[in-house]
């Protein structure tokens, strides 16, 4: 009935958990969602005032499929000032989110069964993007158990059939932020082996304990018409504008203007309502990315802390993004089962390792109220560690633990 590549693809695991956890709220479960990747603050007010600005003309019509002039100016103006980087409208292409920018890109620069590289864990969309444009995805796990690979990890993987490298730092799910060296290097083989360098950088100003995120513009020789290093960004994460869907591409020419005519066949190009309000976020007043990313600080503090009276839970201190990825395999190595566990136990939502291509962990989420987040680690630790009190309270539900 559907095609094979639709049977290839999974279901965005994070949307799905959304679904099951909303579905379990309207039935009156005392959910606490620590799945989530979107920060609960507002969208900045210039955000709003200039998009409500432009729904009041009552005039919403299509624009050029790479974005509006204004909006391509006022990321030109951010990549100046956050990547020191001087850059022209035609080296930027404004996606419907990030998401869009990196599967245009994806359409934009591989040949079938090319092959597309991404240390482990990975954001979940990566391997079912890759397929989508035809692609292979491959993904390179740390022999040493941390969140970066070696240069020579990556350098090993790299075939005749390798087309590209995307780095996503701070990393979606393990809040880790690849060394300078690393980043440097990983320039450095992509342009020795004349390969395409995708930059994620959807989180880097979501950083704590004032970590530096390497900026990869920094080590490249090449940054004319014939340069293949991509930034992606967006305004979902930094201003909490997940709704907007805007995203945008730093990319040579060339590449811009096939992402540009991909864009004008599946989308026309982003809603132009929502171009106006990231152009209100990236114009205004900047103190909510500050106030977001304290909270943040905050957040991860209180949950690394939590997680760390767990018995036998090996916690990694993110350094940036709103996720963490503990290592529950003193309790299961399957985080499937474990992640689901936790749902019909105790009713808290994870995501499980396996989606970001780790077992034995789960990704928790610390975008939510400090109050979800101590009353969710409290669950699970009741849940899994046996030195826990053997009587826990969801509401006025009284929960005895009959399990080891
Ligand atoms: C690493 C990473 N890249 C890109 C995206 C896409 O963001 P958006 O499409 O909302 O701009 C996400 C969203 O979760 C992400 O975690």
């Amino acid at each position: 009935m559907i095609s094979q590549l639709a049977r290839t693809i999974k279901a965005s695991p994070t949307l799905k958990l959304n679904e099951a956890a909303a579905k379990l709220r309207e039935k009156g479960e005392p959910v606490i969602h620590l799945g989530g990747g979107e920060p609960k603050s507002k969208a900045p007010l210039d955000a709003i005032l200039n998009c409500a600005t432009q729904l009041n003309t009552g005039e919403i019509r299509y624009a050029p499929a790479d974005g509006l002039p204004a909006m391509k100016k006022a990321v030109i103006r951010y990549t100046e000032e956050y990547y020191d980087r001087k850059v022209g409208p035609e080296h930027v292409v404004v996606s419907s989110g990030a998401k869009q920018s990196i599967m245009t890109l994806l359409y934009t620069i591989l040949e079938p069964k090319d092959e597309v590289i991404f240390p482990a864990p990975y954001w979940v969309s990566y391997p079912e993007m890759v397929k989508l444009a035809g692609g292979v995805p491959v993904a390179v796990v740390p022999e040493d158990g941390t969140f970066q690979p070696t240069l020579r990890e990556i350098e090993e993987t790299i075939g005749q059939y390798t087309k590209a490298i995307i780095l996503n730092s701070p990393n979606n799910p393990s809040g880790v932020v690849y060394s300078r060296e690393f980043v440097a290097g990983v320039v450095e083989l992509c342009e020795r082996h004349n390969l395409w360098l995708v930059m994620d950088d959807l989180y880097n100003r979501l950083v704590f304990d004032g970590t530096v995120v390497p900026n990869a513009y920094q080590f490249a020789r090449d940054l004319g018409e014939s340069s293949k290093l991509v930034v992606v960004q967006g305004v979902s994460k930094m201003y909490a504008m997940t709704g907007f869907r805007i995203g945008w591409a730093i990319a040579n020419k060339q590449v811009c203007e096939a992402m540009a005519n991909i864009q004008s066949h599946q989308t026309s190009g982003p809603v132009t309502v929502s171009q106006w309000a990231a152009i209100g976020a990236l114009s205004g007043v900047q103190n909510s990315i500050e106030s977001l990313r304290l909270t943040l600080e905050n957040n991860r503090n209180v949950l690394v802390d939590r997680l760390r009276t767990i018995a036998g839970v090996n916690v990694t201190k993110p350094s940036g993004t709103f996720y963490c990825f503990p290592d529950f395999s003193a309790y299961s190595f399957d985080s499937q089962k474990l992640a689901e566990f936790l749902l019909e136990r105790v009713r808290v939502v994870t995501v499980p390792g396996k989606e970001f291509g780790m077992e034995g962990r789960l990704r928790i989420s610390f975008c939510g109220t400090i109050k979800d987040i101590m009353d969710g680690v409290e669950r699970i630790k009741w849940a899994l560690d046996p030195a826990a009190p053997n009587e826990l309270f969801l509401g006025d539900r009284k929960l005895v633990r009959d399990w080891q």
